[in-house]
């Protein structure tokens, strides 16, 4: 543990720097904890040269195109192909790589018939070598860690992103520290991190109390911070946007709509799609909207109560523990792209939560809970009439139905909400329960089963 009480390596980069999102302090160094040194609000990344060499919108469509087919290991991932919107690299080779990003669109035609929407679609994050969207952000952060030299990196987690940042560590030769509240995250991403060779902390707090110990642990020692305070993190994150866009033609669907947690996803989808119409890469602003539990609804609470103008914490509590986060860290930066975009903001329940899930599982493609407050979202938003039914729309799913298995085994048994002040009104629910079957190992047992799944007999 020597190396910790070493002074930290600086954070000198090139080709980019870094803005203050509130005073608009210019610097090319970061401190350790991403701060602005004058008002210690947080950093943004920004690249001053595209002023005067503003790249051509067709040069880079048709360079991003062409590297689809190459087979370095650069071009190979669906993050760094897009390099030229991010913080330049000195050499290919110093990429942290796993073949992040690449991630699919579907057409999700039995929700667009639920909801009365014929044009959705999901961009599914899931698929991410990590199994959510914090792969596209840690390729990007975990190399400029390693470029600084830190042999620390460290992040504070709800699961994913403890997942993500172990894994990219392991494969830099990085060490990693993970603090994730007890008990409040899923197995399957706890044991990634296990895995991974994290160094793996469960602090009896929640999320919000996990990031404030960080922030103190950084400024003390010398460990690279991986939240998406981080702006690099956030850099990585804005490729979805561009590989969304990409498999539309670069054609803009009307709206976008995203999960919010700690809000560093929607800032950077949000970032991604003013510089991508500053560029002349599109022509029009889909509006992005954030959408959060009802238990974690700070930024919902803060535009509405406060009109955006000072943070509303709350304590949080959602079974979508992904996003159980009552003080979000870059709330100020999705305050700003949703007023850009002219997004909407909304929560919804738990059962909204529950019901969605389950009728994007029976899609074949599934999504973790926090993933599906999306669709639980865009029902409310076409009945406010934000939406409007011959609009296209694209659903953010931000990580794989395998990484919460608990929750979705609990709901197909009828468990999810047994005993909690929802049980009643998650009875509708109890028509999109698939609970397992347990049977004698007899031909006959298997045929009845199979007799009783065709007739049209409620369940
Ligand atoms: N969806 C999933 C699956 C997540 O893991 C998270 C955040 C979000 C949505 C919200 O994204 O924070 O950028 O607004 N997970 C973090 C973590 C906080 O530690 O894994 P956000």
């Amino acid at each position: 543990m020597t190396s910790l009480s070493t002074s930290p390596p600086g954070v000198r980069q090139s080709g980019f720097r870094f803005r203050c999102i509130a005073c608009g302090n210019l610097s090319d160094e970061a401190s350790q904890n991403f701060r602005c040194a004058n008002c210690g609000d947080l950093l943004e990344i920004t690249y001053p040269h595209w002023k005067e060499t503003r790249p051509s919108a067709h040069g880079l469509k048709s360079t991003w195109r062409q590297r689809r087919l190459s087979q370095s290991a650069i071009d190979l991932s669906g993050v760094w192909r897009f390099r030229d919107l991010l913080p330049a690299l000195e050499s290919d080779e110093q990429a942290i790589t796993l073949r992040e990003g690449n991630t699919p669109l579907y057409e999700l035609p039995q929700c667009a018939r639920i909801t009365g929407v014929p044009r959705l679609f999901a961009k599914h994050q899931g698929t991410n070598p990590t199994g959510s969207f914090k792969d596209a952000g840690m390729t990007v952060a975990a190399t400029f860690a390693r470029r600084a030299k830190f042999r620390w990196v460290a992040c504070a987690s709800t699961g994913n992103t403890s997942a993500s940042m172990a894994a990219y560590a392991a494969r830099g030769g990085m060490r990693s520290l993970v603090l994730v509240p007890e008990g409040k995250i899923s197995w399957s991403k706890l044991s990634q991190a296990l895995d991974y060779g994290a160094v793996t902390c469960q602090l009896r707090t929640d999320f919000d109390g996990c990031l404030r110990l960080l922030q103190e642990l950084v400024l003390r020692a010398p460990v690279y911070q991986l939240n998406s305070i981080n702006p690099f993190r956030l850099e990585g994150q804005k490729t979805l946007a561009l590989e969304l866009l990409e498999q539309l033609d670069w054609q803009p669907p009307d709206h976008i709509i995203v999960p919010g947690g700690n809000l560093g996803n929607s800032s950077a989808i949000g970032k991604a799609l003013l510089e991508m119409r500053d560029l002349g890469l599109i022509s029009r602003l889909p509006k992005l909207s954030v959408i959060q539990a009802e238990g974690a609804n700070a930024l919902v609470r803060t535009l509405r109560e406060a009109a955006g103008k000072r943070l509303i914490s709350v304590q949080a509590e959602t079974r979508a523990t992904a996003i159980r986060i009552g003080n979000p860290a870059s709330w100020k930066k999705a305050a700003h792209v949703l007023e850009a975009t002219e997004g909407a903001c909304e929560q919804v329940t738990e059962v909204e939560i529950a019901q969605a899930k389950a009728e994007i599982g029976a899609e074949g493609i599934g999504c973790e809970p926090a993933s599906a407050v999306t669709l639980a979202g865009l029902k409310k938003l076409l009945k406010q009439g934000f939406v409007k039914p011959q609009e296209s729309v694209v659903l953010v799913l931000t990580g794989n139905l395998l990484k919460d298995p608990d929750y979705t085994i609990d709901f197909h048994r009828g468990d999810l909400f047994k005993g909690t002040s929802d049980e009643g009104a998650s009875a509708p629910l109890n028509q999109l329960r698939r609970p397992p079957i347990v049977l004698d190992a007899t031909l006959d047992a298997v045929m009845r089963t199979l007799e009783q799944a065709e007739s049209p007999e409620p369940r």
